[in-house]
């Protein structure tokens, strides 16, 4: 195993950063860093990649929103209070600086109709948005606002809301019915987490940081390994 220091500074950056009601953006992104998915619509560039993988050809599916800017966030959050009032704003708008939106990270599919809504796009349980919502996580990508997590995201069940974590995350996520707020959670918990994948052993293992020395984790020597901070104290480092 080799030595790595991990750079504090690091910590806002990576595909499981957790940004919710706790948890602002802290992190700007460059527009070099983002890749089109549709009219108009960005995302963080891998995650992009991994969307338009899934979404070539798909005629019954559009991107409606995808990254925004904390300004734009914040006209959203402001027109909708204007609209649709103080509790429903706080249930489907993050706050300026608290959505996911705003990192790149974060889209929301809609079914293909005429009239679709902005902030509650329809993206059924059923037909072609159920297909594409059961081949999310092969691509990186969990149902975020979930039905009975609300208590813990601080969001209603938004069915048309992905968020991009990376393979193989999104899969243990979808398997062990977590949110991204438990299964950081279970991580730091853990310290060290194990998964058989497809014949081979996945490790997690949750590096808390160091507020009075260099924060040191150990990984593998040929390099396949991965690293992403959690935006909450510690970085999660992957590796199979
Ligand atoms: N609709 C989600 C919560 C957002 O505004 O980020
Ligand atoms: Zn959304």
């Amino acid at each position: 195993m080799m030595r790595v220091k991990l750079d504090r500074q690091q910590i806002s950056r990576g595909s499981l950063v957790l940004v919710n009601r706790d948890h602002p953006v802290t992190r700007r992104l460059g527009k070099k860093s983002l890749g089109l998915v549709g009219q108009g619509i960005t995302m963080e560039a891998a995650a992009a990649f991994q969307l338009n993988k899934l979404l070539e050809n798909q005629r019954d599916i559009v991107c409606v929103s995808g990254f925004r800017s904390r300004e734009e966030q914040e006209r959203i959050y402001k027109d909708s209070l204007k609209e649709n009032g103080e509790a429903f704003t706080r249930q489907y708008v993050a706050m300026p600086s608290h959505s996911e939106h705003e990192c790149g990270l974060a889209i929301d599919l809609g079914e293909n109709r005429q009239d679709i809504d902005f902030i509650r796009p329809a993206f059924p349980y059923e037909g072609k948005c159920q297909e594409v919502r059961d081949q999310l996580p092969e691509h990186g990508f969990i149902q975020r606002y979930e039905a009975g997590k609300e208590a813990v995201t601080g969001i209603s069940h938004e069915p048309w809301h992905f968020r991009y974590v990376g393979l193989p995350h999104s899969l243990m996520i979808r398997e062990l019915g977590l949110s991204l707020e438990e299964y950081i959670r279970m991580l730091r918990e853990r310290e060290v987490f194990t998964w058989d994948w497809q014949g081979r052993t996945i490790t997690v293992r949750y590096v808390p940081v160091k507020e009075d020395s260099d924060t040191i984790c150990h990984v593998p020597e040929d390099g396949a390994y991965q690293i992403s901070g959690d935006n909450a104290g510690g970085f999660v480092v992957t590796w199979i």
